[in-house]
């Protein structure tokens, strides 16, 4: 083994035991891909919601980082196997999907799945405005701004399988929580 290739399985080991237990690493990752991909394409201008190319961010949108403790306190949320928020929330923003099968599900793929069906807001419901006005907000792009709410940058996702593996709860937290009405998604260039 030459000397990158040692460096390199040292890194990935710290990177895959930074959580103990909870969701597989690939769905982690692909938690934190969906949120930083539509955070960098919003950052640098590119991002079209629904036919209309949002501006780019005065300051770079940070990508968001995984928080062990905030996925624990996100898999309690998804253990209850309810679809509902949670009320005892300190600083935590939190997005929650369900699906429901007539077969087994798995937690392979659900983070893709979850992402997509909170990000595809911005493309049924398009983005009237970045300041999340009380009319922004009910148009329905709540889970999609929360991905992309700048001040959040702390993630932390359960998955959860309910009712004989037929039914599974997603929930994702965020510090700082996002969402805060008449504030800007991101500041604009
Ligand atoms: C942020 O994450 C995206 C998606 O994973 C990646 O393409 C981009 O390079 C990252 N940006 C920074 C500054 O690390
Ligand atoms: C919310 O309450 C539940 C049940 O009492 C607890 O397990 C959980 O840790 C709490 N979450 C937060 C973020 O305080």
């Amino acid at each position: 083994m030459n000397r990158e290739c040692m460096v390199l399985t040292v890194i990935l080991a710290v990177v895959s035991s930074q959580c103990s237990g909870g969701i597989p690493d690939t769905e982690r990752q692909s938690f934190l891909d969906a949120h930083n991909t539509l955070r960098s394409t919003i950052s640098a201008g590119k991002y079209v919601a629904n036919g209309k190319n949002m501006p780019a961010a005065k300051t770079p949108i940070a990508n968001m980082t995984w928080d062990c403790e905030i996925e624990k306190s996100a898999q309690k949320v998804s253990d209850t196997c309810i679809f509902a928020h949670s009320k005892n929330r300190t600083n935590l923003g939190e997005n929650i999907w369900t699906m429901w099968a007539s077969y087994k599900l798995s937690v392979n793929g659900m983070a893709k799945k979850a992402c997509n069906s909170w990000e595809v807001e911005f493309q049924k419901f398009g983005w009237a405005d970045i300041k999340l006005t009380p009319s922004v907000f009910s148009s329905g792009i709540g889970h999609a701004t929360q991905m992309a709410w700048a001040r959040s940058t702390k993630l932390g996702c359960g998955i959860s399988l309910c009712k004989e593996n037929q039914k599974v709860l997603v929930a994702c937290q965020y510090r700082d929580a996002g969402n805060f009405i008449n504030s800007n998604v991101y500041d604009p260039k």
